[in-house]
């Protein structure tokens, strides 16, 4: 892949240059060019694909193309309301770390002047929210916007969900893999997503993939500080270098050399406002290098460093790393309050210096649907063909900010650890597939209700989970037999009205209605034995011999072998020793009647003889044969 190329020439780029750091050892990386149809490699060299992993929407080119000088940022993909409210990018990742940055642009389109809102997460985590109308420099130019994540399922959910049916679009996607230790990870544990809210290199230009040739192997862009200096810092002077600096390109982080070989300077404080979101946690990383050769003692260039006007730290640049080398320092400002992070730098001796500043926001993960309830209603959107307008991509249930998929209704369990579905209401949605048996994995399903539909084939022999409720199938073409499992205590309503069932209804299902519930199972000519419905045929259910005709013929299996086993007692074994005094059924007469005319003959011969013999003859042999 060209991909690896791009890598394989970034470690070639670092062991061309002096400080010969290790090669980069994550090489997983996509660069998508959402609504591109081509593959293409940019002037930055970055091979874009064309797009793919999207699970609906469709395609548009901006209104103004010329505007734009890279193609992945020409060409767009949007999501109208007939793909569903709920949207995704599914990329298939090994498990890791990722850099995720999109590209998102607006330029009228569509031609309706009207920038959309739109929510973005990441894994089931909401990270971007876009509010129509758009600042018109954000509408026109467009915006880069990242985040560092991680990826524990091997795919990348990266979901968009529209807001009062605005479609959400997005013009590229990338994602690079990264270590998983950097940014203070081993910390604060792999449950949080770093929100990019202002990555500055002072004195400098924005650089980075997309803006210029500098390699980032996190694929990180870094922009100008002039516009996040405040008022009373704008006689801060630039100070560059082309020295190798120390300490650089070094994991877990791999700061770019070329962020410590500028930075701004100023005689006073120095200071910096960032935007940001309040009711979060913000880690904040500071940067410095002594790349101002005329400082070349500790105790030469001394200042604090205030976050929100709390002092953080002293900092002596030459003191802790000499001159030349990177000097980071991080900061987590939590629970903040106000809308805007302040970085202040105040000078304790000589001028304060800075060459890097990055804010996150961390974002804790959301909770997730629980594995198995995911499984499930994978199944079931497949076997019941949920078609796209109803938006089933991504997690069923989360973010929780949004709504689950479009006729589910979800619950965080009791340890507050995961999701899952109580409820899913598809009447009337034209659905023409089955009901899949992995329905069985939604244990804390309340209420199913499938009616008016156009299902078909049995229903599985899972349903009926002890949480159900509520079941209305009713008005579909569902056959075969109610299984066995139906039979929830809980079950207040059951509706099979109007489908193709048959045999016998089970009698813990009929009890429902006994029980002042809700029972419907008229319209299915085939079921039998509970009133009102007809008896079932005698020794036939379902299909297949019932319990009792079971019984029945095995009863009567019984008998009948030993009916034979008695006649042939009779016939063979009893009249060996006696065959004289036993009077053969008439229909087995005329079967025997031949052999046992001669024996009748002689035992009239032997009566005969007996007399005779009373009256003095020679007896004879009793033995006839
Ligand atoms: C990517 O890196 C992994 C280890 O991190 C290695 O197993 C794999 O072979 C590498 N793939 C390529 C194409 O270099
Ligand atoms: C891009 O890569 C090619 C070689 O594949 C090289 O000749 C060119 O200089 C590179 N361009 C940039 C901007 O790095
Ligand atoms: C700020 O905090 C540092 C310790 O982190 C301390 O050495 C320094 O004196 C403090 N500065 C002020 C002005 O209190
Ligand atoms: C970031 O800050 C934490 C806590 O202050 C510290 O343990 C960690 O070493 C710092 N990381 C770096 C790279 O400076
Ligand atoms: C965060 O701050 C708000 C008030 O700004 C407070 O009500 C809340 O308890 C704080 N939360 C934490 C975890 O400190
Ligand atoms: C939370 O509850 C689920 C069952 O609902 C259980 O499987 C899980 O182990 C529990 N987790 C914790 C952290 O208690
Ligand atoms: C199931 O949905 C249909 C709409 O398609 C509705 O008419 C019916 O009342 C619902 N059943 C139950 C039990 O709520």
């Amino acid at each position: 892949m060209s991909l690896q190329l791009l890598f394989l020439l970034l470690s070639l780029s670092f062991l061309l240059s002096p400080s010969s750091p290790l090669p980069y050892p994550y090489n997983t990386s996509f660069h998508i060019d959402c609504g591109g149809l081509t593959p293409s490699t940019d002037s930055y060299n970055i091979s874009w694909l064309p797009d793919k992993f999207f699970t609906g929407g469709s395609t548009a080119v901006v209104s103004e193309p010329l505007h734009f000088h890279l193609q992945h940022e020409k060409t767009l993909r949007f999501f109208p309301l007939s793909f569903g409210k709920k949207n995704c990018y599914n990329i298939p990742l090994p498990p890791g770390r990722y850099y995720v940055r999109t590209f998102t642009v607006y330029d009228n389109y569509d031609g309706k002047s009207h920038s959309p809102s739109f929510d973005a997460s990441v894994e089931g985590t909401l990270v971007f929210s876009w509010r129509s109308p758009w600042a018109e420099d954000l509408a026109r130019d467009g915006a880069y916007s990242d985040l560092f994540a991680f990826v524990k399922d091997g795919q990348l959910d990266f979901c968009f969900y529209s807001i009062a049916t605005d479609p959400p679009v997005i013009g590229s996607l990338q994602v690079v893999q990264i270590d998983p230790l950097s940014y203070n990870s081993p910390q604060t544990g792999d449950s949080y997503i770093l929100v990019n809210y202002g990555r500055i290199s002072p004195g400098s230009s924005q650089w980075g993939p997309g803006f210029s040739s500098d390699p980032d192997p996190f694929g990180r862009s870094w922009q100008s500080d002039s516009n996040y200096r405040t008022a009373n810092s704008e006689s801060a002077r630039i100070i560059t270098t082309k020295e190798k600096i120390k300490g650089a390109e070094q994991a877990p982080n791999y700061f770019p050399m070329k962020l410590y070989q500028s930075a701004v300077t100023n005689d006073g404080a120095l200071e910096y406002g960032l935007e940001v979101d309040a009711k979060l946690d913000y880690l904040v990383w500071f940067h410095f290098a002594e790349i101002d050769s005329t400082v070349n003692k500790a105790g030469e260039r001394v200042f604090d460093v205030l976050v929100n006007h709390k002092n953080v730290s002293r900092v002596d640049i030459f003191k802790q790393v000499g001159s030349f080398a990177a000097y980071t320092l991080n900061y987590t400002e939590k629970n903040l309050s106000n809308s805007v992070l302040n970085v202040k730098l105040v000078p304790v001796v000589g001028a304060p210096l800075i060459s890097g500043l990055e804010n996150y926001a961390m974002v804790p993960a959301d909770l997730s649907t629980l594995p198995e309830q995911v499984i499930a209603m994978k199944a079931l959107k497949d076997s019941l063909r949920v078609p796209d307008r109803m938006g089933w991509n991504g997690d069923p249930c989360a973010p929780t900010d949004w709504d689950a998929w479009e006729g589910v209704t979800c619950h965080a369990n009791k340890n507050g650890t995961g999701l899952f579905i109580t409820q899913i209401d598809l009447g009337s949605q034209g659905l023409k597939g089955y009901i899949s048996e992995q329905i069985s994995l939604l244990s804390n399903l309340i209420n199913l209700n499938l009616s008016s539909n156009s299902l078909e084939g049995t229903l599985p022999t899972g349903l009926g989970q002890k949480s159900l409720a509520k079941l209305d199938l009713s008005n579909n073409q569902f056959s075969g037999s109610i299984p066995e499992s139906l039979t929830s205590s809980n079950l207040q309503l059951v509706r099979l009205n109007n489908n193709l069932l048959e045999g016998r209804v089970p009698e813990e299902l009929y009890s429902v209605g006994v029980h002042g519930g809700t029972i419907d199972l008229s319209g299915n000519k085939g079921l039998c034995g509970v009133p009102p419905l007809p008896d079932c045929p005698l020794f036939w259910e379902n299909g297949h011999l019932s319990k009792g005709g079971k019984i029945a013929i095995g009863l009567s299996c019984f008998i009948f072998v030993s009916l034979l086993l008695l006649v042939i007692y009779i016939f063979c074994i009893r009249r060996g020793k006696n065959d004289y005094d036993f009077g053969l059924p008439s229909d087995l007469m005329s079967l025997a009647a031949k052999r046992n005319r001669y024996q009748r003959q002689k035992s009239l011969m032997l009566l005969e003889m007996e007399s005779q013999h009373a009256k003095g003859l020679p007896s004879l042999p009793l033995n006839p044969h």
